[in-house]
C-alpha cells in the first residue's frame, strides 16, 4: 500500500511556499515507496469544495526559486469554519468528507496563525495533519522563525534603502508602512537593517510627541532627513486603550498610522514628509537564499514526520534545530515581539526611537 499525501497552502502567500512543497516531495520520493501527492487548490476553500488534482514528480521540478504558491491560496477565516453561512455549506464536514474521498493518509497545511487554528481543528477531528509555519509576519508561536519572513525582511529593507537616498537628497522625512498588523517583527528587522531612525511596532504604543521630538533632535544635529518605519498595526497610546472595533472604526475614518505621522511631521516640524506603502510587494518575488534553505529543511523534515506517522504537529525551528510542536500547544497563540527583545534594546542603544 502506498502513501497518499495531501498538501495545501492557506492564507496570505509568501516566498518559500513552493520551496517547502518541493522539499517535502523530493524527500518523500527519495525515502518512501509508492508515494502519491494530491494538491488541493486555493487553500481550505479547495478542501471544502473538493477541488484537487494529482501531482506528478515533474510538478515539483523548477519551483525552488518561484515565489507565491503553485497550488493557489485563499483566506477562509477560522472563526467561520464551524459556522454554516447563507450558502448552507457545513465547511468542517465537507473538509472531512473530501479528505476521505481523496483517500489521504495525511494532509500537510502550509499556513500562518489562522490556518494553524484550522489545522488544529482538523487534527482534533481525527485527520492526520502536519502544519508548516508560513508567514512574512514571523508571528507563529513555538518557532523562532517562519518561512517567508526573511525574504520579506530583504524586500522591506531594500525599500527603506531606496527611501534613504531620496530622503537625504531632498532633506525630507520618509514614513514607510511595513506589513504586520499584530506583530512587529518585520518592521523591527527591516527597520534596524535599513537604518531607520524611528521604528514603530504594534507591541509598543507610540506617543506622537516623542516621534516629533526625535525628528527635531535630528534636525538640530544637522541631520536634515529621517526615516520612520511604521508597522501596519502600530497604534498610538490613545488607540491602545481602545477596543479593537473602536480602533478599527477610528482607523477607517482617520487613516493608518503612516498617514497620521506624515501629517503630524509636516504640521509640527519644518520638514517635508512623504508616506510610502510598499504593501504586497513585501510578499512578492523569489525566496531569499535563507528562505530556500529554511523551506527545504522544513519540507524534508515534514516528510520524515510522515514516515514516522507523527501527526497532529507543526514543524518549527527552535535554537537552530528543526523540531515538531504539538498543534494543540501552539495553534491559536501569537508570537509577539517581547518588550525587551535584544534587538529593541540594541536599537535603543543606537539612539533609535520606538516612539515611547
Ligand atoms: O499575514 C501576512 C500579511 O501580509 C500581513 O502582514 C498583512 O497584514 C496581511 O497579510 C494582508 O492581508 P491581505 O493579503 O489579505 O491583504
Amino acid at each position: 500500500m502506498g502513501i497518499r499525501i495531501g498538501i495545501l497552502t492557506a492564507g496570505g502567500d509568501c516566498p518559500g511556499l513552493n520551496a517547502v512543497i518541493r522539499g517535502v516531495a523530493k524527500a518523500a520520493y527519495h525515502t518512501m515507496k509508492d508515494v502519491e501527492f494530491i494538491g488541493i487548490q486555493d487553500g481550505f476553500g479547495g478542501l471544502i469544495r473538493g477541488e484537487y488534482k494529482t501531482l506528478n514528480q515533474s510538478d515539483f521540478s523548477g519551483i525552488l526559486t518561484i515565489g507565491g504558491t503553485i497550488l493557489g491560496t485563499s483566506r477562509t477565516p477560522f472563526k467561520l469554519m464551524q459556522v454554516v453561512e447563507d450558502d448552507n455549506v457545513d465547511k468542517l464536514k465537507c473538509m472531512k468528507d473530501n479528505y476521505k474521498k481523496m483517500g489521504l493518509d495525511c494532509l500537510l497545511i502550509l499556513g500562518g496563525n489562522g490556518s494553524h487554528k484550522t489545522a488544529g481543528l482538523l487534527a482534533d477531528e481525527g485527520l492526520n495533519i502536519i502544519g508548516l509555519p508560513k508567514t512574512i509576519d514571523n508571528d507563529i508561536f513555538g518557532t523562532d522563525v517562519t518561512f517567508g519572513f526573511h525574504s520579506a525582511v530583504d524586500v522591506a529593507t531594500d525599500c527603506i534603502d531606496k527611501l534613504h537616498t531620496t530622503a537625504s537628497s531632498h532633506g525630507r522625512c520618509m514614513v514607510m508602512e511595513v506589513m504586520g498588523n499584530k506583530a512587529g517583527w518585520l518592521t523591527l528587522y527591516s527597520g534596524i537593517a535599513g537604518g531607520a531612525d524611528v521604528i514603530l511596532l504594534p507591541e509598543i504604543p507610540y506617543d506622537m510627541k516623542k516621534i516629533i521630538a526625535k525628528i527635531k533632535e535630528r534636525g538640530k544635529r544637522s541631520k536634515d532627513f529621517s526615516i520612520i518605519a511604521v508597522a501596519e498595526g502600530a497604534m498610538s497610546t490613545e488607540e491602545a486603550t481602545m477596543k479593537k472595533k473602536a480602533r478599527e472604526k477610528l482607523r477607517a475614518e482617520s487613516g493608518n498610522a503612516v498617514f497620521k505621522i506624515t501629517k503630524a511631521i509636516e504640521a509640527e516640524t519644518n520638514f517635508t514628509a512623504r508616506p510610502c506603502i510598499p504593501g504586497h510587494i513585501q510578499r512578492g518575488g523569489i525566496p531569499s537564499a535563507y528562505d530556500r534553505l529554511l523551506s527545504t529543511r522544513f519540507g524534508a523534515y515534514a516528510a520524515e514526520l510522515i514516515l514516522k506517522k507523527n501527526f497532529g504537529v507543526t514543524v518549527a525551528m527552535v535554537d537552530n534545530v528543526v523540531v515538531a510542536n504539538e498543534l494543540s500547544e501552539v495553534a491559536g497563540k501569537t508570537k509577539f515581539v517581547p518588550e525587551h527583545h535584544q534587538l529593541i534594546e540594541i536599537g535603543r542603544s543606537l539612539g533609535i526611537s520606538f516612539g515611547d
